[in-house]
């Protein structure tokens, strides 16, 4: 159903912007252009000081615009920007070509990549929503075109002529179906409730590596590519790291101003991660916009419920960074907030799983240290903190203190043995941490 076309089409990006336009923006812009399957025939940046309600940009600019497309030869124009339906239209009648807005262009991308039964169905669902409003007032100012073209992919045009109630019909069907795959997907997630082990999600922005890593980490022929979006469909699978197993969740790549209906209509891949347990936050550490990108995916998992679970940061791509190495920082002591506690691998080279498999394992608290612990009476304090956390499985006294059987997940020993009064811990700890 959905078609790409053949040759990569010819675009021109007009990037609108009020005040200073950062060069990331552009940058992801061009990234996303080409994850559709266009190829750039120039950038245009329009400083919008006075927003013209029917067009957006203003007439001195659209001269421009026009003029750059008929010199390029561009026969598609993207922009940047959400646009409402008269917007887009009239911006195609000026300009003498097909207009998609920014949400156009990710709902394409997603189409192309969707995989899944759900992902497919969602997809739909969503370019329908787009188009609705789009389509009712006719299309005819536009030349109609065959073939899958960026934009007019999914529906189709024979769609695109259907009236209002057939596409309401649709609408209904796909909703339908979707709460039917939502139902069976609640159940499969119960089952794995019941198997009670922890979940971990993938969280990270698109590219970071996600699908790259949960296949170094699982085995699976999950799909990547070096295009944004190449995961839309989450993907679960059984890992073993030390002392147990976890889930894995794969879920969909984030992306700065994720249009808000889009985060509604892709709320069960989303889901994923907001039911774990744990996320690995990946972070493409050869990124310049690294730290941008972080605080970009909080706010999404925020937005997503997300936002308290507690994650660890992983560095991919060492390989790409001058003296890149794989390192775990910032594991003890109290974690300074802009400092977090992040492991540094490469997922392509398979370089520093074993540690991150080893960090997780022990963050779950599935590793655990055990022994005799002699405290003496001066030690009331460490004692009493023992109790709280419930890990004393037995305890006598004597005229020399208590003698203690214990058995700690070691990320709390860690943590005791860093303590002032942790002493009796550090002789509980192995030298080293079995690395596994
Ligand atoms: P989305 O699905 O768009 O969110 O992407 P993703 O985060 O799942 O990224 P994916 O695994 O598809 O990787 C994106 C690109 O980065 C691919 O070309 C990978 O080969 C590449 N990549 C992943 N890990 C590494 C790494 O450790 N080093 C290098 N050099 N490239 C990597």
């Amino acid at each position: 159903m959905f078609d790409r076309s053949k040759k990569g089409e010819n675009a021109l990006l007009i990037q609108p912007h009020f005040g200073k336009l950062e060069e990331d923006v552009l940058e992801e812009f061009g990234d996303l252009a080409r994850s559709a399957g266009a190829s750039i025939a120039a950038t245009i940046t329009a400083r919008l000081d006075r927003p013209n309600p029917s067009t957006l940009i203003g007439s001195g600019k659209l001269d421009e615009i026009k003029a750059a497309a008929d010199a390029t030869g561009a026969d598609l124009i993207l922009v940047n920007h959400s646009l409402s339906p008269g917007q887009e239209r009239n911006l195609e009648r000026f300009l003498e070509r097909r207009v998609i807005d920014r949400t156009g262009l990710i709902l394409d991308i997603f189409a192309q990549r969707a995989h899944s039964h759900e992902g497919k169905l969602q997809v739909e669902l969503a370019q329908l929503r787009h188009l609705a409003t789009r389509l009712v007032r006719g299309w005819t100012h536009l030349e109609r075109q065959r073939g899958g073209s960026i934009g007019l992919r999914g529906p189709g045009e024979t769609q695109l002529e259907t009236d209002r109630r057939l596409l309401q019909k649709r609408v209904e069907q796909l909703q339908k179906r979707l709460e039917k795959v939502e139902t069976q997907r609640t159940q499969m997630r119960r089952a794995r409730l019941r198997s009670e082990l922890p979940r971990v999600a993938l969280v990270g922005y698109t590219n970071a590596g996600k699908s790259t890593l949960f296949n170094a980490l699982t085995g699976a022929e999950a799909y990547a590519a070096d295009q944004l979006f190449a995961t839309l469909d989450p993907t679960v699978r059984r890992i073993a790291v030390p002392g147990g197993s976890v889930v894995l969740a794969d879920t969909v790549g984030f992306v700065r101003d994720l249009p808000h209906d889009l985060v509604a209509a892709f709320r069960s891949t989303l889901s994923e991660a907001r039911e774990a347990d744990f996320l690995l936050h990946l972070v493409d550490a050869a990124d310049p916009h690294r730290e941008e990108r972080i605080a970009q995916v909080d706010e999404v998992l925020t937005a997503v419920g997300a936002g308290d679970l507690p994650q660890l940061l992983v560095f991919n791509k060492i390989d790409r960074i001058e003296g890149g190495e794989v390192r775990h920082d910032g594991q003890d002591g109290i974690p300074d907030p802009s400092r977090r506690e992040r492991v540094w691998i490469s997922a392509r080279d398979g370089e520093g799983l074993e540690l991150l498999q080893s960090v997780l394992g022990k963050r779950l608290g599935l590793q655990h240290v055990s022994g005799d612990l002699r405290l003496p009476p001066s030690a009331g304090r460490l004692r009493a903190r023992l109790h709280q956390l419930e890990v004393i499985r037995s305890e006598a006294a004597d005229e020399d203190g208590w003698l203690l059987q214990v058995d700690i997940p070691i990320a709390e020993a860690e943590k005791l043995a860093a303590s002032p009064d942790g002493g009796p811990i550090r002789a509980l700890l192995p030298e080293k941490l079995p690395e596994w």
